[in-house]
């Protein structure tokens, strides 16, 4: 027999029942540490790209280690995927020039994908041999946004990504294309859905796993939203390979940056559409540094007050996503 302290503190003893019981729980916690049980599908997937595009845009370097720190902290919260860092020009883009170092040191928990952004086959290469098993080719649906951002036309782009995404595929490896500026250009200003179904549609036809229509500088309305959305799953729909069956069309993911506060507007009409995936980033972070104006990606934390307040799970604790977000404001230092 033993003794339990009861909420007015007199102690009583405890039934070997009782004891069995709570032995058997402290049984199951321990079964559960060390065989946890596979992550089931959430209803919303929320892909986390703090480490990417959150820290891309920062001022500050950050170590290696609070990177690794804050990717493992996100695994831990329950994020299915996070969007780790890139394999870019290290001049262009020297906030992400220990990509190597950072995939080399992450914890990879199972059943979580940790994608990395390629342009180019030599990224690919960078990518494979630091040991991803995901990429993320990104395109443009602005002419002036592709020269600036990755130094080529879109048709030039599509050309760079074809051999890398048929080497991905022949390696089993998830690939995932972006069409930047879906929602407006910093440069050209308005832009077309159906140029956004257009370049969405060629990077279908290189056969991605997934498509990211990207709010690149966040001057998008819920309008502009649901008629890009529309012409992009149209465009997929019908291109659901001409009857091939045997191929499946792309997901489609929304990423949205908050420039005018309107990210979570724009998500709420996705979700109407059937839109089941999105990007958000701790704290807000991020941005791009080629496209002026572009300030963070919407905040994960409001993404996990919407999908609550819509009914969606997300498999994530919402408690942990807020205090990583607040560690992770600490260690930039930046005041919001
Ligand atoms: P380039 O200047 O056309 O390339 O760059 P290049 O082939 O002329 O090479 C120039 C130098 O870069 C060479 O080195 C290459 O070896 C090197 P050098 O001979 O001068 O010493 N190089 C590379 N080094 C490492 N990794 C590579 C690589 N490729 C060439 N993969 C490139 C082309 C795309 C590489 C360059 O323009 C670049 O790195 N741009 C940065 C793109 C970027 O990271 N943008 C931000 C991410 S996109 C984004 O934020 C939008 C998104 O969030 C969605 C949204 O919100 O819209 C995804
Ligand atoms: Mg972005």
């Amino acid at each position: 027999m033993s003794t339990a302290t009861l909420r007015d503190g007199a102690r009583r003893r405890e039934s070997p029942w009782a004891l069995a019981v709570s032995q058997a729980l402290s049984f199951k916690d321990t079964l559960r540490d060390l065989f946890p049980m596979p992550r089931t599908p959430p209803a919303v997937t929320l892909v986390e790209v703090s480490p990417r595009d959150g820290l891309q845009n920062e001022k500050r370097v950050l170590p290696v280690e609070v990177k690794v720190e804050l990717i493992d902290r996100l695994g831990a919260a329950g994020f299915a995927c996070i969007e780790v860092t890139s394999f870019v020009s290290p001049t262009r883009v020297p906030q992400l020039a220990d990509a190597a170092e950072v995939m080399a040191r992450l914890r990879r928990l199972d059943g979580v994908r940790y994608p990395v952004l390629v342009p180019n086959m030599k990224g690919y290469e960078r990518a494979i041999a630091a040991g991803a098993r995901a990429i993320v080719v990104f395109g443009s649906a602005s002419e002036t946004f592709s020269q600036r951002n990755i130094n080529c036309s879109i048709d030039e782009s599509m050309e760079r990504f074809a051999p890398v995404v048929a080497a991905a595929r022949a390696a089993g490896i998830h690939v995932r294309g972006t069409v930047s500026c879906a929602l407006g250009c910093p440069y050209e200003g308005e832009v077309a859905p159906a140029q956004v179904a257009h370049v969405a549609g060629m990077l279908d036809a290189l056969g991605v796993d997934e498509l990211s229509i990207a709010d690149t500088i966040g001057v998008g309305t819920p309008e502009k939203t649901i008629a890009v959305m529309e012409a992009v799953l149209a465009g997929v729909l019908d291109a659901t390979r001409d009857g091939d069956s045997a191929t499946a069309a792309p997901t489609v993911n929304g990423h949205f940056h908050d420039t005018y506060g309107r990210a979570i507007a724009n998500i709420g009409v996705c979700l109407d559409l059937g839109i089941r995936s999105f990007d958000a980033s701790v704290a807000g972070i991020g941005g791009c540094p080629f496209a002026p104006g572009a300030t963070g990606n919407v905040a994960t934390e409001d993404v996990l007050a919407l999908m609550e307040r819509r009914g969606f799970g997300t498999g994530v604790d919402a408690m942990m996503a807020r205090s990583t977000g607040e560690w992770i404001r600490r260690e930039l230092s930046v005041s919001r």
